[in-house]
């Protein structure tokens, strides 16, 4: 049975060949990447479609884009920056970036007002994409509710390319206002290939794994649109990045996440009261049997984000495991390296409030 992958809902996955196989998501060459980049040789990012075509491009010096988009929803979390650090490694790269504010989406689908999601999208997104390192004079951020004519246009002609039985077949019960929010999020996805935007080029688009479905009718659609000429795009993974207590990071509980917001008080106490142990129950014990870090989330959130020195890692990993290392000291190192990050982040999203609303087009 192939797994659903359903965009609007929470799922977890446990096996994630499974669903490379299920969907044809190819497994990353990393010989083959231009630039190391953590999230790649970590496994975070395990999958991807297409990718070649890409770095294709950047050999051969010809332009290549990234577009992704955000649903402007609760505060930024760890999870968010992944996504905003591989589009910042895919803007070094040299492609020209497209960000799309998903706020039809969310006023279609978690009934959000374009105000609000306006003011999430600058204050939140916008504002730590461009802390993370995002250079704005070089992206197109655009709402969903104010794009190009071409674009628009676009989000409506997609709809003549599929019918309601693939859709049904690929989202399962589907409303209206889910069907336009596919039908946007496919215009998102290629309007970087238009003709006012330079015509057809490699795109790549790094998501959740969440979005699969939109990759893959994206892929479909494309390749029924003939008078266009769409290369069709392509996309990296990333996997379900864990909460604190297991489960999914997610927004709408706060102490599953870590918000790039967070004081350091409230760092310390979610990790200390939520962060889900691998140890022992008690100290005797853990000298004695040692923990396991492969379901220690502080030891995962370390290797995923915060230690990205290896020759450390692996210390911190045999220490845990022989009992040398606890609980509590395991939990404290994780804390101050977050804090750490998070006060110097905290402090140019400060400065990057400042230059936002230049960067801001105006319907
Ligand atoms: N649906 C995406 C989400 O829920 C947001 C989104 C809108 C998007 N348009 C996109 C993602 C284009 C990638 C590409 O997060």
């Amino acid at each position: 049975m192939k797994q659903k992958i359903d965009p609007w809902e929470s799922f977890e996955i446990k096996d994630y060949d499974k669903i490379m196989k299920d969907f044809g998501v190819e497994k990353v060459d990393l010989k083959r990447l231009l630039k190391k980049n953590i999230y790649f040789t970590k496994g975070l990012v395990f999958g991807h479609k297409d990718i070649q075509k890409v770095l294709e491009a950047k050999k051969k010096k010809k332009p290549f884009a990234m577009m992704t988009g955000l649903m402007p929803s609760g505060r930024f979390h760890l999870g968010h920056k992944v996504i905003a650090d591989l589009m910042i490694y895919f803007q070094e790269l040299g492609a020209e970036c497209y960000v799309a504010v998903a706020d039809i989406e969310s006023y279609l689908t978690r009934d959000i007002s374009l105000e609000e999601a306006r003011k999430v999208a600058i204050e939140e997104y916008l504002a730590n994409y461009v802390a993370l390192g995002l250079d704005l004079k070089k992206t197109k951020f655009y709402f969903q509710s104010s794009g190009s004519k071409g674009y628009m246009n676009l989000s409506k002609f997609v709809s003549k390319k599929t019918n309601f039985n693939e859709l049904k077949s690929i989202y399962g019960d589907l409303t209206p206002e889910k069907v336009t929010s596919v039908f946007t999020q496919v215009a998102d996805i290629l309007h970087p290939q238009l003709l006012e935007n330079g015509g057809p080029k490699p795109v790549v688009v790094p998501v959740g794994i969440d979005q699969l479905s939109h990759i893959n009718l994206t892929r479909d659609i494309a390749n029924r649109m003939k008078e266009f000429n769409f290369i069709l795009p392509s996309a990296t993974f990333i996997k379900i990045i864990p909460g604190l207590k297991g489960g999914k990071m997610s927004s709408s509980n706060p102490n599953s996440a870590i918000f790039l917001g967070d004081s350091p008080k409230e760092v310390e106490r979610k990790i200390k009261k939520y962060a889900f142990s691998g140890g022992q129950a008690t100290i005797e014990e853990h000298r004695k049997k040692g923990g396991n870090p492969d379901i220690d989330v502080s030891f995962q959130y370390l290797k995923m984000f915060f230690e990205p020195d290896d020759d450390k890692l692996k210390q911190i990993e045999e220490d845990y495991k022989s009992g040398k290392l606890l609980t509590g000291e395991l939990k404290q190192y994780l804390i101050d390296k977050i804090n750490k990050f998070l006060v110097a982040h905290q402090k140019k999203k400060e400065q990057a409030k400042k230059i936002l609303n230049k960067f801001i087009v105006k319907d």
